[in-house]
């Protein structure tokens, strides 16, 4: 059973940039919620609550201001600042205290998952005790993305990084599972053309020992990319839509935490004092009335 999970929100958002000179792109908004919002409710759907979140060096305050330590989200959050980005999995690396002898989620700080049954595969993934575990998710520009090659029975036969030729259209996403031997493996990595250390070649080493299962996220789920401005907005426009006509919030972190038992009403309406009046506050006290 997973019980750990990293969010990995360093990087510069260089695609991004004026925007995000000053801020971290994870805080930049999509739709009413910061991005980083929406991949630590994934984390929190599957009843992970102990979290190191990895940010860029000189963004560490501004998380805190957000997040705090976690405990009013029902959680125990961690930091640790990255000097430069050196790959994904660095966050391995960087986490290896924190990780200590468990298994480990690993979610991108710029992901965002939406989908029914979503919950129900999370909550199934978690139970990892050996190898690895990745989401995929088909997609028309598998060329941006490091892509896994399925058989007729799900399994996973070849992994390539943002292949140039066709290879498959099942995107590996940035939600990944792991049990602990990713720490030897992370360090053993060589960095690639890109000159960072690759999560598709550390994938690889589970795969050549026959360690490497697949999740499908179908047509119903979405995976959308925060990746450019365009992809910012396009996510923001679809939260707003399913937000505005079913009335239900998408990554309300007090919900869930609610939801799952991990904090009480008088938490949520110290929630309302923290973010002051606004419309997330007022779906916090709609929550109450519940
Ligand atoms: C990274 C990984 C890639 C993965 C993607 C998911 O790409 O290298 O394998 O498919 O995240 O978001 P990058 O964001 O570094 O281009």
């Amino acid at each position: 059973m997973i019980k750990k999970g990293i969010i990995l929100a360093g990087g510069h958002g260089t695609r991004m940039s004026p925007l995000t000179k000053a801020v971290n792109k994870q805080l930049l908004p999509i739709y009413d919620k910061p991005l980083i919002y929406y991949p630590l409710s994934i984390l929190m759907l599957s009843k992970i609550r102990d979290i190191l979140i990895i940010v860029n060096k000189g963004q560490l305050n501004q998380y805190k201001k957000l997040l705090q330590n976690g405990k009013n989200l029902g959680l125990k959050i961690n930091f640790i600042e990255q000097n430069y980005p050196k790959g994904l999995p660095d966050a391995f690396i960087l986490g290896e205290k924190f990780i200590g002898k468990d298994n480990v989620a690993l979610i991108l700080g710029d992901n965002f998952f939406y989908g029914q049954n979503l919950s129900e595969k999370l909550l199934e993934s978690k139970k990892l005790k050996n190898g690895a575990k990745v989401f995929l998710h088909k997609v028309s520009k598998p060329e941006l993305y490091g892509v896994a090659r399925i058989n007729n029975k799900n399994k996973i036969i070849g992994i390539k990084e943002k292949p140039k030729k066709y290879y498959s259209d099942y995107a590996i996403t940035g939600l990944y599972y792991f049990d602990n031997k990713v720490i030897k493996y992370a360090k053993s990595l060589k960095p690639s053309r890109r000159n960072e250390i690759e999560i598709t070649d550390l994938l690889k080493k589970y795969l050549s020992n026959k360690k490497l299962s697949a999740e499908i996220i179908g047509r119903g789920g979405a995976w959308l990319d925060t990746g450019s401005i365009e992809d910012f907005y396009k996510t923001s426009n679809f939260v707003s839509s399913i937000e505005n006509r079913q009335g239900f919030k998408i990554a309300c972190l007090e919900e869930i935490s609610f939801n799952n038992n991990w904090i009480k009403k008088n938490d949520i309406l110290n929630s309302i004092k923290f973010y002051g009046n606004c419309d997330y506050s007022k779906y916090l006290k709609n929550l109450l009335s519940r």
